[in-house]
């Protein structure tokens, strides 16, 4: 089943009787795991309250374009570079006619206009509107123009008609929204992603670990899943939620999680090395917890088995895709990275660069192969997630 973990969606809420189910299309767009931002047109303000939008959406609701606050706050160019999907629902007929000529009278038709994200569009109107042939042509433009027609339904109408102009079932759009991102690139692939922090215990109560949260590895794994993958999780210390789709292997230290993998490799396709592996673990581990006898103590260390290099020397094995965080040299260490590990990519963050990286909701990389070395511009961890797996799909097993 497809879904909207970690999209971003505005909702333009216009002038139909049907606006009163927009709250409806929050939640259904909610559980699939979307965050939403409404933008209530005037029209659309006659028939839902802002309230309800606001508290189901937990957001301010955007309603006007005058709005020193909201330009300060969210303005129409950042909610229009925010957003991965815009969908208008209800889209009334007076709104869709708008689009085709570029208006940039209200809120929602400029963001419309300043917005790369995908737009769908569901009409809501009485039968007759909805089979005029000015709405018929405008409709076709709106296709023509790359925008996803979510078709109305048939039925009693608010009017008291019975014919096609009935806003889709809240959930219909929150399913065609999630469809956006579903391809099948990857169906019929195993995929080993490993993910999060190894603790290396010093004792009972404590142990040597990272800021590792996970994000990346998680993001990974809903483009996986997404793209039609069976994918295997091993889980480290994370502070994100769990991918319920995948199955999961929690495990503690660097050597459970050697362990865990070389339990699964041997079924996968590719094997993504997201975790952040402790490169060392203390050489000892105590049975009992460690009493402050002096002013310092030192920790005798010993190395981790490098779990990706391990992968890439099997016999028989997977693509295998390695991470390196560098603060320096970046291209040059993480090329180094690749033909010491013997792995086919490697993705490269800069984490010394602030706002992307670590334990961060955005992310910047390199992703650098044998032929190629590609940047992927500063994005989400999600949708940089996503262009890291069509990258890795197309060069690796586009023609199998
Ligand atoms: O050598 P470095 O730790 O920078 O390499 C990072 C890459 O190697 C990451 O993909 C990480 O998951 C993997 N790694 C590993 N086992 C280790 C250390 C790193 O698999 N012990």
């Amino acid at each position: 089943m497809s879904d909207l973990t970690n999209k971003r969606i505005v909702l333009g809420v216009s002038g139909s009787i049907a606006a009163y189910k927009s709250p409806d299309i929050v939640r259904r767009l909610q559980d699939l795991g979307a965050e939403v931002r409404v933008i209530v047109t005037n029209g659309g303000r006659e028939f839902v309250s802002e309230r309800s939008l606001q508290t189901i959406s937990k957001n301010k609701v955007h309603d006007n374009l005058w709005d020193k606050e909201a330009e300060l706050a969210m303005g129409h160019i950042e909610l229009a570079k925010w957003a991965d999907v815009i969908i208008i629902a209800p889209a009334s007929a007076n709104t869709i006619a708008k689009l085709c000529h570029g208006r940039a009278d209200d809120l929602l038709s400029t963001v419309i206009l300043a917005t790369e994200a995908k737009i769908m569009i569901a009409p809501a109107m009485n039968q007759h509107m909805f089979a005029s042939s000015a709405m018929k042509d405008n409709l076709q433009l709106l296709r023509k123009r790359g925008m996803l027609i979510i078709e109305p339904g048939f039925g009693e109408q608010a009017c008291g008609d019975i014919g096609e102009g009935r806003l889709a079932e809240p959930s219909e759009i929150a399913k065609q929204a999630a469809d956006l991102f579903t391809s099948s690139v990857l169906s019929g692939k195993n995929i080993l992603i490993t993910l999060g922090g190894t603790k290396e215990s010093i004792d009972p109560v404590r142990f040597i670990s990272n800021h590792s949260s996970g994000k990346m590895g998680m993001a990974l794994a809903h483009a996986c899943i997404q793209a039609g993958a069976k994918t295997t999780l091993i889980v480290g210390s994370i502070s994100v939620n769990i991918e319920k789709r995948a199955e999961i292997i929690h495990v503690v230290s660097a050597d459970d999680m050697y362990k865990a993998v070389m339990k699964k490799i041997k079924s996968q396709d590719l094997f993504i090395s997201c975790a952040a592996v402790a490169d060392f673990k203390p050489k000892t581990t105590n049975k009992h917890k460690i009493k402050k006898t002096d002013h310092s103590m030192t920790i005798k260390l010993t190395e981790n088995k490098d779990i990706l290099a391990s992968v890439c020397q099997l016999e028989t094995r997977p693509i295998c895709v390695g991470f390196a965080a560098e603060t320096e040299n970046h291209i040059e260490n993480a090329k180094i990275k690749l033909k010491n590990k013997m792995c086919d990519a490697i993705v490269l963050n800069d984490v010394s660069k602030t706002g992307i990286g670590l334990n961060s909701n955005d992310n910047e990389v390199h992703l650098i192969t044998k032929n190629l070395s590609e940047k992927i511009e500063k994005n989400t961890k999600q949708i940089i997630a996503e262009k890291i797996i069509d990258k890795l799909a197309n060069n690796f097993f586009q023609s199998s």
